[in-house]
């Protein structure tokens, strides 16, 4: 048996992980935000002293790094190093690194291996980049939330963070493995004029009627 995988992808502050998170809530289905195990790995390299732009440094520190899961409702956080990783996952010193790591291919290799190992498992919500086109090509489920870029910059604005969202994008979307890319079958949400419960119902509505 096969469990039903929900791909939402899209770039920087569009409000993905908002809506992921409640549309599993609504669905009794797992939430993942794969960001920030992207993130998680960020931040050990930085505690480590690792040079994140060092690609042979990089692959080396990976089968060290202990990431595990631990979920409370239906949100699954990353456990690092016996932490439950939260907060320190935003911080600008990892906003300034995270693409640069995501673009290492072992690195993107350890972490969807962990992505769809939780789909065995389980239905699961899953937020992130590639998760329509690379981690889940086969789902039926798939939704790309995207926002003007000065919608999306005012949004994270005013959660008061530091993250030049711009430039993640750019080096997200021109990665040579698993760019952000919005694949072919997604249903396109622009959410630019919407608010976050029309976001959840519009896409609840279509995976309910794919069921
Ligand atoms: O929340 P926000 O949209 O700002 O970022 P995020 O979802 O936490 O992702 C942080 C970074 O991880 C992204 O800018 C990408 O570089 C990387 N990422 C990725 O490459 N693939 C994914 N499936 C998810 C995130
Ligand atoms: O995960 P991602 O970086 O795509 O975005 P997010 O962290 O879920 O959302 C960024 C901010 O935009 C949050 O403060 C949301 O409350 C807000 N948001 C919004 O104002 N309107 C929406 N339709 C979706 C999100």
């Amino acid at each position: 048996m096969s469990f039903p995988a929900i791909a939402i992808d899209g770039p920087a502050a569009s409000g993905k992980s908002t809506v992921a998170g409640r549309i599993a809530a609504r669905l009794n289905y797992t939430f993942i935000n794969t960001g920030a195990m992207y993130r998680a790995v960020a931040w050990r390299l930085l505690q480590t002293g690792v040079d994140p732009a060092c690609v042979g440094g990089v692959e080396e520190a990976l089968p060290a790094l202990s990431l595990s899961f631990e979920k409370k409702g239906t949100v699954s956080a990353v456990v690092c190093e016996g932490r439950v990783l939260d907060e320190e996952l935003r911080a600008p010193s990892v906003n300034a690194v995270v693409s640069m790591v995501a673009a290492v291919p072992a690195v993107r290799a350890f972490l969807v291996g962990k992505q769809r190992e939780y789909n065995l498992r389980e239905p699961v919500v899953m937020e992130g980049r590639d998760i329509g086109t690379a981690v889940f090509p086969d789902s039926r489920f798939k939704y790309f939330v995207t926002a003007s870029e000065e919608v999306r910059a005012a949004r994270r604005a005013a959660e008061g963070v530091v993250d030049s969202i711009a430039e993640r994008d750019r080096q997200d979307a021109s990665r040579a493995v698993s760019p952000l890319a919005k694949a072919p079958d997604a249903l396109l949400v622009d959410t630019s004029d919407m608010t976050i419960d029309e976001v959840v119902d519009f896409i609840i509505r279509d995976i309910r009627s794919k069921l």
